[in-house]
């Protein structure tokens, strides 16, 4: 791989309720992506309670600590020697896992995520970030370098409809490029009294895309650490994941939103 060559799509994936998606749709979209041959590296950065290596069932002691640290003594090692491979049917793609133990997140500065970041950016295609529900510092820091930001939602309780708006309203005050968020609905037709004309009105954005509820096909690939779109069984789901994919890897659409005019910072402040 010629590494200078690079200029990787960074897709974050975030939301502002937890248990809406983030892992199980991120996970799939850098299967997605391994599988049509693009080379991708997964990081999850929910550095507490991050799932990646659980739902791909990676037996690895490698972590985001262990390429901060690295970096920080010899910021020229070459890093994907310390990432976790995921590999299945002879698709592969490169991980960063969580932090083996809970306490490493207090430790890990996000200056030093990001230069990680920056640095494998050069070396993949697509480099796929799982976040947790909070405006952190560190996520704050994702959104601006990423390329696409993946907002994610789900319509069950009135809690989670507020914090979908505060979340939208503050992502819009970044003045982020438009395009550069996509307002994506997960489990859209799980049972809910709630109307999702009223939640788009609320909102004030229609979703980009809509992925339906499957508990099934969701409850399967966890238990056998196959995603999705790996599975020899298609379902809506496993389609719906593809179709989202096709919309990120639309390469002259993707050109328009290279937002890196200024920090988040100096949008909140500035
Ligand atoms: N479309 C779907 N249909 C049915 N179940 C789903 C769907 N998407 C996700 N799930 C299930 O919902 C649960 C939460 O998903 P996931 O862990 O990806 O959410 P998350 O946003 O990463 O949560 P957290 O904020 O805790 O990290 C999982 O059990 C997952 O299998
Ligand atoms: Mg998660």
């Amino acid at each position: 791989m010629n590494e200078s060559q690079i200029d990787g799509a960074i897709i974050t994936f975030f939301s502002t309720s937890s248990a809406v998606g983030k892992t199980l749709i991120g996970i799939n979209m850098a299967s997605e992506l391994a599988r049509e041959g693009y080379s991708v590296c997964l990081a999850d950065f929910d550095l507490q309670f991050g799932d990646v290596k659980n739902y791909l069932q990676l037996n690895t002691d490698y972590s985001i600590t262990t390429l901060c640290d690295t970096m920080k003594t010899n910021s020229s090692h070459p890093l994907t020697p310390l990432l976790a491979t995921y590999t299945y049917n002879n698709i592969s793609f490169q991980v960063i896992p969580a932090p083996q133990k809970l306490e490493e997140a207090y430790t890990l500065e996000p200056d030093s995520i990001i230069d990680v970041i920056k640095k494998l950016r050069s070396q993949y295609d697509y480099i796929i970030i799982d976040t947790t529900s909070m405006f952190s510092v560190l996520n704050l820091a994702l959104l601006d370098i990423s390329t696409i930001v993946t907002f994610l939602g789900i319509v069950d309780f009135i809690p989670t409809i507020k914090n979908m708006k505060i979340g939208n309203d503050t992502l819009n005050t970044l003045n982020y490029d438009a395009n550069k968020i996509r307002l994506v609905l997960n489990r859209s037709d799980a049972k809910t009294r709630i109307d999702l004309q009223d939640v788009v009105r609320i909102l004030g954005d229609n979703f980009y895309h809509i992925l339906p509820n499957d508990f099934e096909s969701a409850r399967q690939s966890i238990a056998t650490g196959i995603p999705l779109v790996l599975s020899d069984q298609k379902s809506d789901l496993t389609r719906a994941l593809q179709s989202l994919v096709s919309k990120y890897t639309n390469k002259g659409y993707m050109s328009t939103y290279k937002d890196k005019s200024s920090s988040w910072i100096s949008k909140f402040f500035g």
